[in-house]
């Protein structure tokens, strides 16, 4: 047959059987996939951080939060005093004799949403004491079931003998019987001699890469598993606080963690519908703790720092900001954070980073600053940050706010690109949590952006969907179909970050998020597999894809399919990501044009996401009701293959590049 012959018949067949044909371009690699293309957005919202992925259990740890006792129950004669070991948290608890031999002293410890311990599991307490008389005494520690009908309440007992007026810290293993999620950790004062405590904390001995200040195993796994390119932090929001005197201060969330100050939580009053009044920031899990998380999960750390403004959203008065002229603090704590990161064990920042256990530099690359700004206020702030920055490090790519959304506040957002272009930022952080109609129009939104000007890091987004601000399948899938023109644009777009992370099903601020958890428990959302199948699947180049001889944007007469196509050089692979929206499911014929002579497909592969219904998502009961499926596909020898798409889908094809025998 001739060629014309056969591309008629192909043609007709394809018409015939109402297929969708498409095309890839396999000798036309594009753009660069940068290694940072998907990522992580951390902040300490929903309990992300305390109560969440850091592992300490214990509410209040330092008898700092306003209430001193707030997450603790008293039980005899116990006080508060505020003249202990710990500079920047003074406070701590004296336990008296209570009067009587046959009377108790101690206090419990309610945890975040209750203490959590498994059976066959170790924990390890912690407690800074000493007897202020210089005799000997001694503590009872118990992790108990209060809910217990068993005889006895305690699942874990051990004593502590303290024989110095010197504050000492005291460490033991809890090793309980029973597994219980709502339990409470148990203090009793088991000698007449008065104690004094400071900084009790109770982490299970089994963290993330075993630190003692370390992360939920699970939770931190999760997160690896995305095998994320970038991790941001701190925020979001709590990078700016509600007032300046809230906001993110790395400086106090680095060194001992019982000389860090407490802080309080933006998220705590944000929303009176979800108020948490006991939601505070012990920065246990600060900025060490991030930079090292970052390396051993092969992420860029990427923190954003405040720029001398407060959440705009809750201070339209200029007073509550920093005065221009007065921003020399914060711009110094920029340039101190690039020496905490990157310098030698001789600079000031560097020293204390190597003390804390890491000598090497963390190889920072990337600083944002400014969370979701806006305004010429924010402007006039970030342009002497940029000169100082450029001038001492020139190095270091600097990340700028584009606002709150480019819907929404689109005037703000073109103002802001402008802004940005002049100030010749690297990138420029994009957010947009939107519905389902704007998310699909915006697969082309990258198509034109200038080519030229900094690059796009779309640092917050998630499929809001119409009246279903919640996770769901349907919203998944409109985030994959939105993706495809992230990575169509890899040209433009080098990184991209779902938000927020991490959700306590007890415990949230805001939905959908994408991994949620309770206290001894943690599931994956449908939006978790579709952010991990883009990373996983992430190729090093874009390739050109088209139906019709155009892009495949749910353009009319696409059928609801979005998709985009990459080639692999390590693995040597050709990667299809598909989405079907529509409510059919699709024959499609992609086809490999561009092959050299000898060159076909060899063994494939299709991962598949899709879900019996729409508005279900995984649930801690059922974790793996929609999960990623993966089939064989015979392409052996191929360079087309056809398929078919289930309506609602999200399908990722994997092919192998080999020769003819
Ligand atoms: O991700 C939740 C919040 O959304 C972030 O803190 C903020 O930057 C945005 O408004």
């Amino acid at each position: 047959m001739n060629i014309f012959l056969l591309i008629l018949a192909v043609f007709v067949s394809d018409w015939a059987t109402g297929a969708n044909e498409m095309t890839v371009r396999a000798d036309k690699p594009g753009a660069e996939i940068r290694p940072t293309m998907y990522g992580l957005f951390f902040e300490d919202i929903n309990y992300a951080a305390d109560g969440g992925l850091y592992a300490e259990m214990v509410k209040n740890r330092s008898f700092e939060f306003p209430q001193r006792l707030m997450g603790w129950n008293t039980f005899g004669k116990v006080s508060i005093r505020d003249d202990g070991p710990f500079e920047r948290n003074p406070h701590y608890v004296r336990l008296e004799y209570p009067g009587h031999k046959e009377k108790r002293t101690g206090l419990e410890n309610e945890g975040y949403f209750g203490v959590a311990f498994r059976e066959g599991e170790n924990y390890r307490f912690s407690v800074w004491a000493r007897v202020p008389s210089g005799q000997s005494s001694k503590i009872k520690v118990e992790l108990i079931d209060p809910n217990s009908i068993e005889e006895v309440q305690a699942v874990a007992t051990q004593t502590i003998d303290i024989a110095s007026a010197k504050w000492t810290k005291y460490t033991i293993t809890l090793s309980p019987t029973r597994t219980e999620a709502k339990g409470r950790l148990r203090i009793f004062l088991d000698s007449p001699e008065e104690v004094d405590l400071e900084h009790v904390s109770l982490f299970p001995v089994d963290t993330w890469m075993g630190h003692e200040n370390g992360l939920r195993k699970d939770l931190a796994r999760k997160l690896a598993d995305l095998k994320p390119g970038v991790l941001r932090f701190p925020g979001g929001c709590i990078v700016e606080g509600t007032d300046l005197k809230t906001r993110y201060q790395w400086k106090n969330s680095i060194g001992p963690v019982e000389n860090r100050p407490l802080n309080e939580n933006r998220w705590q009053h944000s929303f009176t519908y979800r108020f948490f009044p006991d939601y505070y920031q012990s920065y246990g899990l600060g900025y060490y703790e991030f930079f090292q998380f970052a390396e051993e999960i092969d992420a860029e750390p990427l923190p954003i720092l405040n720029v001398g403004l407060a959440c705009q959203f809750q201070n339209d008065d200029s007073t509550a900001h920093v005065p221009v002229d007065s921003l020399y603090p914060y711009i110094q704590d920029a340039l101190d954070l690039i020496e905490f990161a990157n310098g030698d064990a001789s600079t000031r920042w560097g020293k204390i980073r190597a003390e804390m256990g890491h000598p090497e530099p963390f190889d920072m690359k990337y600083i944002g600053i400014g969370n979701e700004q806006w305004g010429p206020e924010y402007v006039e702030r970030l342009k002497p940050f940029v000169k100082a920055l450029r001038h001492a490090h020139p190095e270091i790519q600097i990340v700028g706010s584009a606002g709150p959304s480019p819907d929404w506040m689109k005037k703000e957002f073109d103002y802001l690109w402008q802004e940005m272009r002049e100030l010749k930022v690297d990138l420029v952080d994009e957010h947009y949590y939107s519905p389902e109609s704007w998310l699909l129009s915006q697969a082309t939104r990258y198509d034109k952006y200038d080519r030229k000007g900094p690059k796009v890091f779309a640092g917050e987004y998630a499929c809001h969907a119409e009246g279903k601000k919640w996770n769901h399948f349907n919203a998944s899938l409109v985030e994959a179909a939105f993706m495809t023109g992230l990575e169509r644009n890899a040209d433009v777009v080098y990184m991209a970050t779902y938000a927020p992370l991490l959700a306590h099903v007890e415990g949230w601020q805001w939905r959908p998020d994408l991994i949620w958890f309770d206290n001894l428990r943690s599931f994956a959302s449908a939006s978790y597999y579709v952010q991990q199948l883009y990373s996983l699947y992430r190729g090093t180049h874009v390739l050109p894809l088209t139906m019709g001889g155009k892009a495949v944007t749910g353009a009319e007469g696409q059928n609801g399919l979005y998709a985009s196509a990459v080639y692999d050089a390590n693995e040597e692979r050709y990667i299809v990501k598909v989405v079907n929206t529509s409510n059919e499911a699709q024959d499609l014929n992609i086809t490999f044009d561009g092959l050299k002579r000898r060159e076909v497909l060899t063994e494939g592969r299709v991962v598949t996401l899709l879900s019996d219904n729409l508005d279900a998502d995984n649930s801690l009961e059922n974790p793996r009701r929609i999960v990623p499926i993966e089939k064989a596909l015979d392409v052996s020898g191929e360079r087309r293959i056809d398929v078919e798409l289930p309506a609602k889908s999200f399908a990722v094809y994997i092919l192998g590049k080999g020769s003819m025998e």
